[in-house]
């Protein structure tokens, strides 16, 4: 996989792209990450990139020129764009999922107060990483980037993302380590039973009642599978006993 990211701000991302998995990732050619600098792109003297907004109000908007030249320099028919936007689509795991599997995408940062309207439709996607304000896209192209490449074959163990919260709808069970008591608070008898079956029936309650109780918006929505279905019968004729 290729990722390019077209920013201000190229320097943002030193530590990022070379530090623990995605540092690895990168050296073991699993995927190549490259920068454009949209500045590189003005034309006039002192390299502009923005102005005022046409109908007045504050701060300043990244122009249309720059931006798309920067963007067509690096295009090709295999790109996925997306442009980093706090009135984007809301970014989901199943999105990174999506992600890991395209050939080159493409992360579009703006700073100041976003870019000329007119960029969008040049993209495949406006994108969100969550209902807040961020000073630039800079941080949300990372948050984009480390959750698809630790996606990808050989970034991280194989098998070590599956059972993660959001994978399958759910928030993931607590995990516990050494040691087994750690000043008195100790870790639930079953995970040290060595019994895998009831194991994994008590990681797969924990996920389901964690999930109802900090995220019942994701509870509501998520279809259980017979299995789960058959442990949360169980909970609730607990619960009415
Ligand atoms: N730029 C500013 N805020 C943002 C957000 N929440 N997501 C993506 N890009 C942004």
């Amino acid at each position: 996989m290729r990722i390019t990211v077209l920013t201000l701000f190229p320097e943002m991302y030193q530590d990022f792209i070379s530090t623990s998995i995605i540092g690895r990732a990168i050296k073991n050619g699993i995927v190549s990450v490259d920068f454009v600098q949209i500045r590189d792109f003005a034309h006039d003297h002192y390299k502009h990139v923005d102005d005022k907004p046409f109908g007045g109000g504050y701060g300043q908007v990244m122009k249309c020129q720059p931006v798309l030249d920067a963007l067509n320099s690096v295009k090709t028919e295999v790109s996925y764009s997306m442009m980093m936007s706090p009135a984007g689509n809301v970014y989901t795991q199943a999105k990174a999922r999506a992600l890991s599997q395209k050939d080159h995408i493409i992360l579009l940062c703006g700073h100041y107060e976003g870019f000329d309207a007119r960029i969008n439709k040049h993209v495949d996607e406006l994108v969100s990483i969550g209902d807040y304000v961020l000073t630039g896209g800079e941080m949300a192209s990372m948050v984009i980037m480390d959750s698809v490449i630790r996606l990808l074959e050989g970034a991280i163990r194989q098998g070590s993302t599956e059972e993660e919260s959001h994978e399958n709808g759910l928030l993931e069970y607590p995990q516990y380590t050494q040691p087994a008591d750690y000043q008195g608070d100790k870790v639930p008898d079953i995970l040290l039973s060595g019994h895998h079956a009831k194991i994994q029936e008590w990681r797969t309650k924990q996920s389901l009642l964690l999930t109802k109780q900090v995220r019942p918006d994701m509870f509501e929505k998520h279809t259980m599978t017979p299995y789960e279905k058959k442990i949360w019968d169980k909970i609730q004729q607990e619960e009415n006993e």
